[in-house]
């Protein structure tokens, strides 16, 4: 099994640490060998020699290449012995593997690593609380994450990003968008805080100057979108309105208190979906939220309805109510009805979930650009 331990061109996103355990648990069982990605993250870029010892695991093979050898091509596999005694000189080779010059660069850059990685985890807190105070002060900031001196901020739009890269790229400072609305950073490990402080003036600068003008754009673009879109933004605002257009609404009570609420959507006669579900917090932990979740499959065992679905961040606490997580394709109707108009159509985190047989009928040809949620 191969992760990425911190995603770069995926956005800058760490692995979830329950996920990669279970990784590492699942491939011991089935004796499997957990192969980590580090050829963006690794070898000092967190702060430490390699990502996953920000984690409680040990994987079988780590693959490492970027900053080895400081710009000249050189790749490397670090293995454990017992993964290693499965391999013998002469089994794999590649005509430049091993080439005498990029080696003596890589002695010479593990020895100015193990130097620096103090260093860039100083400089990684200090650029990491420059963009979170960044983050507070700028409505175009939707998140800042990352680890050491691989960080990076998420904006609200593509366009946005698009005009802060290339804004910044006007002041000298090269950086680079990842995964539509992501700027990442990955700056030498010798930076220098003056350095970080010039990024940070730049970029609250620009920010500033471009934050209006691509909302302005984005609206835009709304505008000139399809009926079909256009219906979206008509959505219904007010409870009533929801009661409306969904076909229950269940309504949980405690004590004369409204504790929680969900909806349930009818798509053809075998299949529902569970949307908007929301408990008060202090009710979460005494089974406010399991039994608002029977009360909806109640409903639609009413409506005899084959198929629940749902798409979640908790897929734990779904499946503890017999749903099981679905490719996101199994589910193209409920994608052509929500999905297909959302903001984060390009990097939706949630699972999907289903309880019961999905309808074959909801498998309908995908829209235009299903094919991106995937990409
Ligand atoms: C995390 C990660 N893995 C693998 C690769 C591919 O490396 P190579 O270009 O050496 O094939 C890259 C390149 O950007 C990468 O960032």
């Amino acid at each position: 099994m191969c992760i990425e331990t911190i995603q770069g061109e995926g956005g800058i996103c760490p692995v979830n640490p329950e996920f990669l355990e279970l990784a590492s648990r699942l491939t011991k069982q089935g004796g499997a060998l957990l192969v980590l990605d580090e050829i963006q993250c690794g070898l000092g870029r967190t702060g430490r020699h390699f990502a996953y010892q920000h984690y409680a695991v040990l994987p079988d093979v780590v693959t490492v290449a970027k900053p080895l050898a400081c710009g000249l091509p050189l790749g490397a596999i670090l293995t454990t012995e017992r993964v290693a005694s499965c391999i013998h000189p002469g089994m794999h080779g590649t005509t430049f593997g091993g080439g005498p010059l990029a080696c003596a660069v890589a002695i010479e850059f593990l020895r100015e690593e193990k130097k620096l990685l103090k260093h860039v985890r100083t400089l990684g807190e200090y650029f990491h609380a420059a963009l979170e105070t960044l983050d507070k002060k700028h409505k175009s900031i939707h998140d800042v994450r990352g680890a050491g001196l691989m960080l990076a901020v998420e904006l609200v739009s593509p366009e946005l990003a698009k005009a802060v890269a290339k804004q910044l790229l006007h002041q000298g400072i090269i950086i680079n968008r990842t995964h539509e609305t992501v700027l990442r950073f990955l700056p030498p490990y010798v930076i220098q805080k003056k350095h970080v402080d010039q990024l940070i003036g730049a970029l609250d600068a620009a920010l500033h100057k471009n934050a209006e003008s691509a909302y302005e754009k984005t609206l835009k673009k709304e505008k000139t979108a399809t009926s079909r879109r256009k219906a979206v933004h008509a959505l219904p605002r007010t409870l009533a309105e929801i009661c409306e257009n969904v076909r229950d609404f269940v309504v949980l009570e405690h004590d004369e208190r409204i504790i929680g609420c969900g909806a349930l959507h009818l798509y053809g006669v075998h299949l529902a979906e569970i949307r908007s579900i929301t408990v008060d917090p202090s009710s979460q932990s005494n089974g406010g939220g399991r039994r608002l979740v029977k009360a909806l499959l109640a409903q639609a065992e009413k409506h005899k309805v084959t198929c629940v679905c749902l798409f979640t961040r908790i897929p734990e606490f779904f499946s503890r109510l017999g749903f099981t997580t679905a490719a996101h394709q199994d589910l193209p109707d409920k994608i052509h009805k929500d999905c297909y108009q959302c903001p984060r159509l390009y990097r939706c985190d949630e699972v999907a979930m289903v309880r019961g047989d999905v309808p074959t009928f909801a498998i309908l040809p995908p829209p235009k650009n299903w094919l991106k949620i995937h990409a």
